[in-house]
């Protein structure tokens, strides 16, 4: 009997390009080891659920506003990952931050993307457009995306793959998270779900 894949949540808060990334990587096979089994989101009106849904992959919200504690949240994310009974955990543009309970329940199960090179420009506070704003203002050259492992620390975990991004003269912060995401999230993210997801799948056969 074969091995079944690497089950997937990806967990998004916004746009949802880098879920669209992965999604699309499955379909062209840069991601074989795994499978989007369902897309976790903490806002009702995340664009992200859309592209889900016309992929055909199911959404679920669990609202950080609407729910009175950390805790409460986080239970209703575990509750879906068991009911889907999920391998790995990709944070794609997700905005909330998970306790050191949750890190802890899957250590080397969850990765995120982060847009810039670890470590600059990371930790509490910078997420989003706020990074790009950082690494303009600071005057850096150079810039990129990071795929790690998440653990306690915000930004912390291990480093599975980086990629470079030039910072052009005319910058602007939008400008800079566009080519951010076109020449660095969108690859290294796929690549380092296929590289976990062939790591898990492997530990199952095991
Ligand atoms: C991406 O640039 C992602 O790296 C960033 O938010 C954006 C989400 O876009 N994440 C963080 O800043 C996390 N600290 P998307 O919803 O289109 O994928």
């Amino acid at each position: 009997m074969s091995t079944e894949k690497t089950r997937i949540a990806v967990l998004v808060s916004g746009g949802g390009t880098n879920l669209q990334a992965i999604l699309d990587a499955v379909d062209s096979g840069v991601i074989t080891h795994g499978e989007v089994k369902v897309v976790i989101s903490s806002r009702a009106d995340a664009y992200a659920l859309e592209r889900a849904k016309k992929h055909g992959v199911d959404g679920k919200v669990v609202s950080r506003k609407n729910c009175q504690s950390q805790q409460a949240f986080e239970t209703g994310i575990i509750d879906i990952l068991d009911a889907y009974k999920i391998d790995l955990i990709v944070l794609a543009g997700f905005m909330s931050i998970l306790s050191a309970d949750f890190t802890k329940k899957y250590e080397n199960r969850i990765l995120n993307v982060h847009p810039s090179l670890i470590p600059s420009f990371c930790g509490k506070g910078f997420y989003g457009l706020k990074v790009h704003e950082a690494a303009l203002s600071y005057g850096v050259k150079v810039t990129g995306a990071t795929v790690h492992f998440v653990n306690e620390i915000p930004d912390g975990g291990e480093i599975i793959l980086q990629k470079a991004v030039y910072i052009e003269p005319d910058d602007t912060p939008e400008t800079l998270q566009k080519r951010v995401m076109q020449e660095a999230e969108w690859k290294i993210l796929p690549e380092a779900v296929e590289i976990v997801s062939e790591r898990l799948m492997k530990e199952k056969e095991n």
